[in-house]
């Protein structure tokens, strides 16, 4: 061991005699070099290049441990300590500067990670309402304005509830009219919402003025219909309701919805359960009444049934037809909104597009 602290960062015995050898000299410059140049390395890729030139199968360090075996028995001992020795202080170097970089490494990627605060937030995607419920809720709030209550019933009803109690016995042809769907016999999906009307006059005693929103079943389907839809059914009985009431109650009605002087027609028709009755067309909004493939060629298009409350329904119910009148509608929320909206197929509102439904938002 040498008094001098030695350019050697390690420590052998027999150290001073190696020095003056040429292969003490080769260790000493090999390791100096490579302290230097792994101090100087900036990226892992030059460590390992680094390591593989000294200590690699060919490494200059490699090379040296090989030639212990060449050396006089008596140095063999020494100086293979030394070169294991200079191995391991490479080695430790070299974890150690691996360390270092990695570390500053991190340090650099998080100082360029800026968060920008002033990036726009990614915002939550707004639903909107379905183009029928604000219909729904737009004749609600024009009906209840006037005086109407709003009621519900169920959507599958009995034979008599749907059928019998609105004057359309078993086999009365107007059952055609209806594709009904049967749930099991005497059980059906409601085919209109004209059931919810004998419902309510089986519990409550005139006056009455009611409205009946909700789903109906059919099975029919084409670009005016689809197997479910959505009525509107309108009740009023009193003392004196004449069709002039239903006329003007109807006319303000669709002034309101629409928001335009639309041309209106009450055109006569048939129901079971009212006398008279009749069917109200609007001038089409597609053709401004020319004719297309949405009103079949005749400019009208049908948005809803009425009549005068038939006595054989008020016989139904108990309600008094000496003493009391009566009339009741019913309209399809499908047709209403794609007359407003210019929807040329109905079924466009139960896809659930999301494209055809922001339109409405
Ligand atoms: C009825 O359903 C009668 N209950 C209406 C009524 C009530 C008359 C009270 C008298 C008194 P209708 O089948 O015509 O009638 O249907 C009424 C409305 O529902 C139609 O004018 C139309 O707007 C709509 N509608 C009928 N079928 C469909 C369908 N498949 N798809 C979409 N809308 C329809
Ligand atoms: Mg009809």
């Amino acid at each position: 061991m040498g008094k001098a602290a030695p350019a050697f960062p390690f420590f052998v015995s027999g150290f001073d005699t190696l020095m003056k050898n040429e292969l003490g000299k080769r260790l000493s410059a090999i390791v100096t070099e490579a302290t230097t140049a792994i101090a100087e390395a900036s990226a892992t890729s030059d460590l390992e290049k680094i390591r593989v030139d000294l200590l690699g199968r060919q490494g200059s360090l490699t090379a040296l441990l090989k030639s212990v075996g060449t050396l006089p028995e008596a140095k063999r001992r020494s100086f293979g300590l030394a070169v294991n020795e200079a191995k391991d202080s490479v080695n430790g170097q070299l974890e150690q500067r691996r360390v270092a970089l990695a570390t500053s490494q991190r340090a650099a990627a998080v100082e360029q990670e800026v968060i920008d605060v002033t990036l726009p937030g990614r915002s939550t995607g707004q639903g909107s309402v379905h183009p029928i419920t604000r219909s729904r809720r737009r004749i609600e709030e024009i009906f209840t304005r006037i005086g109407f209550n709003v009621v519900h019933g169920p959507e599958i009803e009995d034979d008599f509830h749907n059928f019998e109690a609105l004057n359309i016995p078993p086999d009365h042809p107007a059952r055609a009219m209806h594709d009904t769907f049967y749930l099991s016999p005497g059980i059906v999906l409601r085919t209109h919402t004209s059931p919810v009307q004998i419902r309510y006059m089986e519990t409550q005693d005139p006056p009455l003025q009611v409205i009946a929103p909700g789903r109906v079943y059919r099975c029919d389907s084409d670009v005016t219909h689809t197997p479910m839809f959505h009525q509107v059914e309108g009740l009023a009985v009193d003392t004196d309701i004449s069709f002039a009431d239903l006329k003007g109650v109807l006319t303000f009605f669709i002034r309101e919805f629409f928001e335009q002087d639309l041309p209106v027609r009450f055109r006569p028709s048939y129901f079971p359960f009212t006398e008279p009755s009749a069917e109200v067309d609007i001038g089409c909004v597609f053709c401004k009444g020319g004719g297309c493939r949405v009103c079949q060629q005749s400019g009208w298009l049908e948005i809803l049934g009425c009549g005068m409350v038939h006595p054989e329904v008020f016989r139904h119910v108990g309600i008094d037809n000496d003493q009391y009148t009566g009339y009741a509608f019913g309209l399809g929320i499908e047709r209403l909104t794609m007359l407003r909206y210019g929807v040329d197929d109905l079924r466009l509102f139960f896809d659930n597009e999301i494209a055809f439904l922001r339109q409405f938002s």
